[in-house]
């Protein structure tokens, strides 16, 4: 199905642009830096050029509605299969598209999508209709912060905000006001059984970001479904580690080789998220998410853990029969009995250095 995705999107994006994938090559660059390296300059409403829009179709649409479709079968967020859904700061729809592709999105029936590009929505909603033409969409071309939010009205089972944290405009302060407000409006259109799933990608900032939003939660109001596992506060935070996932993915043939031309190639996804209910759940304390690689030293196999007790290290030898917690990805999580067999305890925060994790920069603050 996301071939088919895949070629639509191509398909959209060509008649936006010249189509040849010489063209689209060089959109998709062009959109590259302007999410990464003309990050602090570029204009809020960058998505209004075509240029730019045919490169956000052509090669961030399908990826970024994976991370989605992974997270959803990865968690099963939803206590029932969502009908009405409410994607924030929606682009092109991308993880609108995820979930309808995800084992969870067989039953939506209306899609409400906000953004401040109505152009980049009505090409994410030509993709969109061939895949899934019985879904009856509503684009509304507004904020969804600041005091010109005005978020469409619930009840919705699902509530998708993807990669808009940090396009917010302002000051720090004021940027973490405004996504604390979002929140707490969207968990508030939640039907009860729905979720709030917020999507981020897997770097330092980003994450950080969502496990700040994390550890502000009013938990009279809001119970954290995932990837957190009943620790009160993140133990990440005070660390200067993040906390994120990465698998690897088969991104549809089209889609990878004009990634590819355009100078990108990781076949990882990565990405950090959490996911919100509106109403307490009882918190599953008997799993250990896995927050770092495999370190080997010619002795030892460790990896850290985030449990309810907080973080902690396992340590092993070869030969040990550890399973999962050998063969486990980043973010994945393993049942508490099975890791406590194999805890030590919690790292100094001065051996936390390193690439392989839990990610870790620099000195702690
Ligand atoms: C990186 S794109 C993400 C699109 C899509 N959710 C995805 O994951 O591919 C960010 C989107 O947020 C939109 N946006 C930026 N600021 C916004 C705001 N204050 N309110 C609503 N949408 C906003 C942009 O127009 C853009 O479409």
């Amino acid at each position: 199905m996301w071939n088919s995705v895949a070629i639509a999107a191509i398909q959209r994006a060509g008649s936006t642009i010249a189509d040849t994938p010489a063209s689209l090559s060089r959109a998709i660059g062009k959109t590259a830096q302007l999410l990464t390296r003309q990050r602090g300059t570029r204009r809020f409403d960058y998505l209004a050029d075509p240029v730019a829009r045919a490169g956000y179709l052509a090669g961030y649409l399908v990826p970024n509605g994976m991370r989605l479709q992974h997270l959803i079968d990865r968690e099963q967020p939803f206590a029932v299969a969502p009908r009405r859904v409410l994607d924030l700061g929606a682009g092109p729809l991308s993880a609108t598209i995820g979930l309808l592709l995800s084992t969870a999105g067989h039953q939506v029936r209306e899609v409400v999508a906000l953004d401040t590009c109505e152009k980049a929505m009505r090409d994410g909603t030509a993709v969109l209709r061939e895949i899934a033409p019985q879904v009856e969409v509503t684009l509304v071309t507004a904020s969804a912060v600041g005091r010109r939010a005005r978020l469409p009205d619930g009840p919705f089972q699902a509530v998708l905000i993807a990669n808009l944290l940090s396009e917010i405009k302002g000051s720090r302060e004021s940027i973490a006001r405004h996504v604390r407000e979002m929140v707490v409006a969207s968990v508030q259109r939640c039907s009860g059984d729905g979720c709030v799933l917020l999507l981020e990608p897997g770097t330092r900032v980003a994450a950080r970001n969502l496990m700040q939003v994390r550890d502000e939660i009013d938990p009279a109001t809001t119970a954290i479904l995932a990837p957190c596992t009943g620790a009160d506060r993140c133990p990440l935070l005070g660390r200067n580690a993040w906390c994120h996932a990465s698998h690897p993915v088969n991104v549809p043939g089209p889609i990878a080789r004009l990634r590819c031309a355009a100078g990108l190639t990781g076949l990882e996804l990565s990405y950090s998220y959490l996911a919100l209910a509106p109403q307490p759940r009882p918190v599953t304390r008997d799993r250990a998410r896995l927050i770092s690689d495999v370190m080997a030293d010619r002795k030892r196999r460790l990896r850290y853990v985030c449990t309810a007790d907080g973080l902690a290290t396992l340590e092993w030898t070869d030969g040990d029969a550890v399973g999962d917690l050998a063969l486990a990805r980043r973010g994945d999580s393993v049942p508490r009995s099975l890791a406590r067999a194999w805890m030590s305890p919690p790292p100094r925060t001065g051996r936390d250095r390193g690439q392989r994790g839990p990610a870790t920069r620099g000195r702690r603050r």
